[in-house]
């Protein structure tokens, strides 16, 4: 299987993507970071093209799901976080219909509970973070993937490997860009404003 590189989405601005960075308190290219973003990005834009996902949500779901972390590890509440920062964010940096953005916060608030039922877009974008399970030592497991694409071998095979070794899109770099000076500090970029 070929790469496959994000296409550009006109909804993450240069703006919006320092909104969301500027206020995440993680290691830009740590676990849940930059990376993982873009690659859930990917893996969401590329679900889509057999769901028929909507690729606006799949793509703010991309940046938004993990943004809001305090830990690397088991944190509650993280993705709530994360949709309640889509909400604040939304008609100020961004602007998204009431349709998408019911998507949007149902498929962030309830990203790591393991459901599998479901609007397509939100099904693709659980699906999306989890085909990234590579990079925590997790094989993806057919059986809990939300839809059938994401369930083929080859599909998994294809994120797996991207996600163990590590792969960093190169979007991270445009996007670090986007964000500021201070990409790849350790502690972030700064508290919360
Ligand atoms: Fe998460
Ligand atoms: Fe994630």
């Amino acid at each position: 299987m070929t790469e496959f590189e994000t296409e550009p989405q006109g909804i993450l601005t240069p703006h919006l993507l320092k909104a969301i960075v500027s206020q995440y308190s993680l290691p830009w290219r740590g676990t849940h970071g930059l990376p993982h973003w873009a690659r859930v990005l990917d893996n969401g834009l590329r679900i889509a093209g057999d769901t028929g996902a909507d690729p606006i949500v799949v793509t703010l779901f991309a940046v938004f799901h993990d943004a809001c972390r305090f830990n690397e590890g088991w944190d509650r509440g993280h993705g709530r976080r994360g949709a309640d920062l889509a909400a604040a964010l939304r008609g100020d940096v961004y602007v998204l219909d009431d349709m998408r953005f019911d998507l949007l916060y149902y498929a962030c608030v309830h990203h790591t509970d393991g459901m599998t039922d479901g609007d397509p877009t939100v099904r693709s974008c659980w699906d999306a973070d989890r085909l990234d399970l590579g990079r925590v030592r997790i094989t993806p497991d057919p059986r809990r993937m939300a839809t059938d694409y994401a369930a083929r071998p080859e599909v998994i095979a294809w994120a797996e490997k991207r996600s163990r070794g590590g792969y960093v899109p190169p979007v991270t770099d445009i996007w670090e860009k986007w964000a500021g000076d201070d990409a790849g500090d350790e502690a972030g970029a700064g508290a919360a404003d």
